[in-house]
């Protein structure tokens, strides 16, 4: 079965409205609710005075309607009173200045008092809990989030580095601190890399960036440790934030939950006025899904205009059912819609929901009820898991690095890796995103995009890969840094030099104005994408020339080239170019891979697989016309279908008979 539900806040309404409400959610099938994320005032209005009253009256009511409850632990929004005892409990941002009480977020993570008071409030709400069946899970926090830069945290971070390299011999030698004589003699004198410095050490950033990344994860796992134990049985899970957020390693994150809740906005109010692209939204969905390499939540389905100072567009009709389908169709066991009503005050006063501030069924009320009562027929779906052949190796530290020196300013790797995902999307590859710490062996085609920071082991996991028949293909900027950001001491690739059968000879960091293209040596391949962004100009050994650039002093000479290694083959890609680059090559990708769409239907629509069922999608505003390759059996309408007009923002999900 699948959870159903949306994101509740009772607190914000009077309590003669909870019945009204719980009727309405009975009526469009919910299952499920989040409360009490952002609730800690209300449940302790003054220190150490415990109100769960009218939270469990709220529960109560929701159970009798046959609603359960995911709970929220508090931390993301601390009281003013506990704030406003001592500033240092407020996070410093990188330039220095310190947050102060009227937002959210703003805590340090390694305030040993905000642990305290983090403790002590999760271990009320997990005692008080435990035993009411009707709250079945929690939900850590909010959207975990940026970097401290206060003297709490560089003395964590002194503390962080003496535990990874022991010696300050030994972290002089590993940064280089040669360079300018930033010799340290002294833990203590270890700066942050606060925007006061002009330009900081790459080494020292990259760990600082670690640092940051690990203070989330081990602040979450103080709050897991005492609800395994206060509140044992009970799922615990975070809600993550879109592939574009990059500040934590959400794969060591989501290591010690026991499943990966997603938060998804596509019709977000600050992007530009953009129809949602699908293959952006399919990727966020993807990479979720690959963060446990297992079936997710999504926690936060947009429901309705989003917006602050000003406010977004509407989702268009059915395109509220269309988004939670595709996250089904992509992993989710679970959707909930952000928020169950409109707030009508506060700062996400115009963060709609799905009913409006007037808190009447609307048109949005109806298209969520629709679902509900459709995935009834659709249970045996849940918990079935997308078999992908494709698989894109995403790496947390290349990011890391990426984000202390982008090398050119038009590389950003988020778009990188939507250039290679958007071509396969189109062609219903299904697409898995991994971690470096994967099992590849299940994969015939394997992306690795920018892998900047390369660590030994991994090259000799991507040696093995290819070797045992595997296709890899790598960018740009691979194996350039070793563990610590400093560059590698051989020619690029440096690693990976004799899998890909080539170096680089040289390479040119072109400005926005130096176009160039490439040419194909490729049979029928007639494209001359461009070369954006970066240029390795390649001299093969044992490789062989796929294509050459084709203008500049280095016109003529190689761009990309094929190796034979062991059984398998390496593609190296020496351009960033941009999706044009990926639409060219996929095809040919594909078919030397032996990769196969999950279903050969020729169509601008999503066709998806999970398990036995598929998801056809049709993201477009007009109906598209659908052959399929053979007669299926519609789960939405029970008849048996080969053909099929799919109207605009219409979804139909299939399986074979
Ligand atoms: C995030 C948060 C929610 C809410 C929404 C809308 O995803 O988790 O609490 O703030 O954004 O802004
Ligand atoms: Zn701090």
């Amino acid at each position: 079965m699948f959870h159903f539900g949306a994101d509740y806040y009772p607190e914000h309404w009077p309590e003669s409205r909870w019945p009204t409400d719980a009727r309405l959610m009975q009526e469009a099938g919910f299952t499920v609710v989040r409360l009490a994320e952002f609730a800690w005032t209300k449940i302790e209005p003054s220190p150490g005075k415990y109100h769960f009253a009218w939270l469990d009256r709220a529960i109560d009511l929701l159970a009798a309607h046959g609603i359960s409850v995911l709970l929220g632990t508090p931390t993301a929004s601390p009281p003013a009173w506990l704030m406003n005892q001592d500033e240092t409990l407020f996070r410093v941002q990188r330039d220095g200045r310190r947050h102060s009480y009227g937002n959210r977020r703003g805590y340090c993570p390694n305030h040993p008092d905000y642990h305290a008071h983090s403790r002590r409030i999760v271990t009320v709400l997990a005692e008080h809990y435990a035993g009411n069946e009707n709250v079945i899970g929690w939900q850590i926090d909010n959207e975990f989030g940026d970097p401290c830069y206060c003297e709490i945290c560089r003395r964590a971070f002194h503390e962080f580095l003496k535990e990874k390299y022991q010696t300050l011999d030994e972290l002089n030698t590993r940064w280089g601190t040669d360079f300018w004589s930033h010799i340290y003699t002294d833990w203590a004198q270890i700066p942050l890399p606060m925007e006061v410095i002009s330009a900081s050490d790459p080494s020292l950033e990259l760990d600082f960036k670690r640092f940051a990344s690990q203070s989330y994860v081990r602040f979450q796992q103080l709050q897991i440790d005492i609800l395994r134990e206060k509140s044992p049985g009970k799922p615990i899970t975070h809600n993550f934030m879109e592939f574009s957020y990059d500040q934590i390693n959400y794969f060591d994150l989501a290591r010690s939950l026991d499943f990966v809740a997603l938060d998804s906005y596509p019709r977000g109010f600050w992007s530009p006025k953009l129809a949602p692209n699908p293959a952006h939204i399919a990727l966020d969905l993807d990479a979720a899904r690959g963060l446990k390499q297992k079936n997710f939540w999504m926690m936060e389905q947009q429901s309705g205009p989003s917006g602050a100072h000003y406010v977004g567009e509407t989702p268009r009709p059915g395109e509220i059912r269309l988004w939670a389908y595709q996250s089904i169709a992509h992993g989710a066991d679970a959707i909930l819609f952000f928020r169950w009503r409109t707030c009508r005050f506060g700062v996400e006063q115009y963060w709609h929901g799905i009913l409006d501030h007037a808190g009447l069924p609307n048109r949005r009320y109806e298209e969520v009820k629709r679902m509900g009562s459709e995935l009834k027929l659709l249970a045996e779906i849940a918990g079935s898991k997308p078999q992908a052949q494709t698989a894109i190796l995403v790496s947390p530290d290349s990011r890391f690095a990426f984000h202390i020196q982008p090398n050119n300013a038009a590389f950003n790797y988020k778009q990188h890796v939507r250039d290679i995902y958007a071509p396969l999307h189109r062609r219903h590859v299904t697409v898995d995103i991994l971690s470096e710490s994967a099992d590849f062996s299940a994969y015939r085609l394997l992306f690795a995009p920018a892998l900047y920071v390369l660590p030994q082991a991994l090259a000799e996991k991507l040696k093995q890969f290819v070797a045992q028949g595997g296709t890899l293909v790598l960018t740009p900027r691979s194996g350039v840094k070793d563990e610590h950001n400093l560059v590698v001491d051989a020619p690029l690739p440096g690693l990976l030099t004799e899998l890909v059968g080539a170096v680089v000879e040289e390479y040119d960091s072109p400005a926005p104005d130096m176009q160039n293209h490439l040419e194909f040596s490729l049979p029928g391949l007639t494209a001359q994408p461009s070369a954006l962004g970066w240029r390795d100009i390649l001299r093969p050994a044992t490789a062989r020339v796929i294509a050459c650039y084709g203008r500049d002093y280095y016109a003529g000479k190689p761009a990309i080239v094929l190796n034979q290694y062991g059984q398998g083959q390496v593609l190296y890609i020496g351009t960033f170019s941009d999706e044009t680059l990926y639409e060219a090559l996929t095809d040919w990708l594909l078919t030397l891979s032996n990769v196969s769409p999950v279903l050969p239907v020729s169509s601008s629509i999503e066709v998806t697989q999970r398990g036995d069922f598929y998801f056809l999608l049709n993201h477009s505003a007009q109906t598209e016309t659908v052959q399929l390759p053979r007669k299926m059996f519609n789960l939405l309408t029970t008849q048996p279908v080969e053909t099929l007009a799919l109207a605009a923002h219409e979804v139909a999900i299939l399986k074979s008979v």
